[in-house]
């Protein structure tokens, strides 16, 4: 299989605070509405929490020390407010940006570069309690949050990302109630909520321009895009009629200034639309340097006159699955890059996808996870075929470097590229972990000292496994 990566493009890994951080209450850190939640018995499988995670807070270094290892480029990490300014809006906790920065320092000093997700879910309870994001004072409270990491991180930290996937949490928060708040059914809390989140995410842009602090200010939305069953025209408009209901509701408003005119015509009928003004608009749509999209599966759907809102049915591909049951389906992913490089604008970031397996430690203490290689294998090759095709996408990040507590289902899921044992916070390379420096070593054409080329015997090269 040929990969072909211009020089310049980035390999990293990802990940997020509440998700491997740990480190509950330490060091005036405050208490994060994924704190309070994993605390409710029946939210989280197995009644599990992030409450010490992978131990991150305390094992950053060497965990930095095997990013180097694995050769990657950059690394995108998820800031938790609670830590910065414990109650949301108050006091600005020390010892909390102090963490931050020796991280960054930490990674700067091992050559890979920080990329920096200022918002990963994880609000502040003091916040929740004052509405959270249905509170149109969310604005003022993100913005001034934000102006804390633009001083104390700018200028070293080059790629800031102002939010992650706002749908998911909206969505999940607000309809699902999966997630915190654990609201269920309420779609209009989900769209205001939603619709505070993306004017904060311009709020900040425009601050970040403000400071003059050189660098790259994005947004990184989740895009699980609708694919159409069959190529006959009901399908088509079908499919992209599902687009504007999910992804699509925060792609088109920073990408084209406005909400997808379908859904919102839908939405404003069913009383769920809130009021929507030129200048909050004009806010929302500030110019990014960047998009970053996380993507992990595609959806087809039918056309279904019965279904009154979107007018769709799924279709179950006949693809491969991981073992959370999402369908593999890189001609999808395919397609969706395909409508991004006919609308997009500026540069695009691969900043999530990956796959989530069953992992098991063998008797000889090595992971190895042949699948995880193939997924890989797969989305990277569309994604090496879409850039040749005149694509401007700058970099890939797997989710994630390690296997790390997976929200409302635990630590079940992996879909680390490092295999964490929660019992002893012992890491272990997978397979995929040397094939991914193998291939960020074949893309930079360097043969670095003691690197062996065939991954396969590369058993020996990783000499930071904690104990
Ligand atoms: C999120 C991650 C999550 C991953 C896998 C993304 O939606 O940004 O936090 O772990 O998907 O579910």
């Amino acid at each position: 299989m040929k990969l072909k990566f211009p020089k310049n493009f980035i390999f990293g890994a990802a990940t997020a605070a509440y998700q491997v951080e740990g480190g509950r209450g330490e060091d005036g850190k405050g208490e994060s509405v994924w704190d309070l939640f994993c605390d409710i018995p029946g939210k989280i499988d197995r009644g599990e929490t992030g409450a010490v995670a992978c131990d991150h807070y305390h094992r950053f270094r060497e965990d930095v020390a095997r990013m180097k290892e694995l050769h990657l480029e950059s690394y995108r990490f998820s800031v938790a407010w609670t830590r910065i300014i414990p109650d949301g809006d108050g006091e600005v906790n020390p010892a909390g940006i102090a963490f931050y920065s020796r991280l960054i320092d930490e990674l700067l000093a091992a050559g890979i570069e920080p990329m920096l997700t200022m918002y990963h879910w994880d609000l502040p309870q003091a916040l929740q309690d004052r509405g959270g994001w249905t509170n149109p004072e969310s604005v003022k409270w993100y913005t001034r949050y934000a102006g804390v990491l633009f001083d104390a991180f700018g200028g070293r930290v080059k790629k800031f990302i102002t939010f992650n996937e706002p749908f998911v949490f909206t969505d999940f928060g607000y309809v699902t109630g999966s997630f915190p708040p654990g609201i269920k059914g309420d779609h209009r809390s989900k769209l205001l909520a939603g619709h505070h989140v993306l004017m904060s995410h311009g709020a900040a842009v425009r601050l970040f321009r403000e400071k003059k602090l050189g660098g790259e200010i994005g947004i990184t939305l989740d895009y699980a895009y609708n694919c159409p069953a069959s190529r006959r025209p009901e399908d088509v408009e079908a499919a992209a009629r599902a687009n504007e209901f999910w992804a699509g509701w925060y792609f088109e408003p920073i990408v084209f200034g406005h909400y997808p005119k379908y859904a919102a015509k839908w939405f404003e009928a069913h009383g769920m639309l809130p009021k929507i003004t030129e200048e909050e608009m004009k806010l929302i749509a500030e110019p990014v340097d960047f998009l970053g999209i996380n993507h992990y599966f595609c959806n087809y759907v039918a056309a279904d006159p019965s279904n009154e809102r979107e007018g769709t049915r799924p279709v179950y591909p006949c693809v491969p699955y991981s073992d959370n049951g999402w369908p593999i389906t890189e001609d999808g992913f395919y397609e969706m890059l395909q409508y991004f490089r006919s609308v997009l604008k500026v540069p695009l970031y691969i900043t999530e996808n990956g796959i989530c397996l069953n992992d098991v430690v063998d008797v000889d203490g090595t992971v190895e996870d042949s699948r995880r290689i193939d997924y890989l294998k797969r989305y990277l090759a569309v994604l090496s075929r879409a850039i040749e095709e005149g694509l401007d996408c700058r970099g890939y990040y797997y989710w994630s470097l390690m296997d790390n507590m997976e929200w409302a289902a635990g630590y079940k899921p992996r879909f680390g590229l490092i295999y964490v044992d929660y019992a002893t916070q012992r890491r272990i390379v997978k397979q995929s972990g040397r094939w991914y420096r193998a291939l960020i070593d074949e893309k930079n054409q360097t043969q670095r000292e003691g690197t062996p080329r065939l991954v396969k015997e590369d058993r020996t090269a990783f000499t930071t496994d904690a104990v």
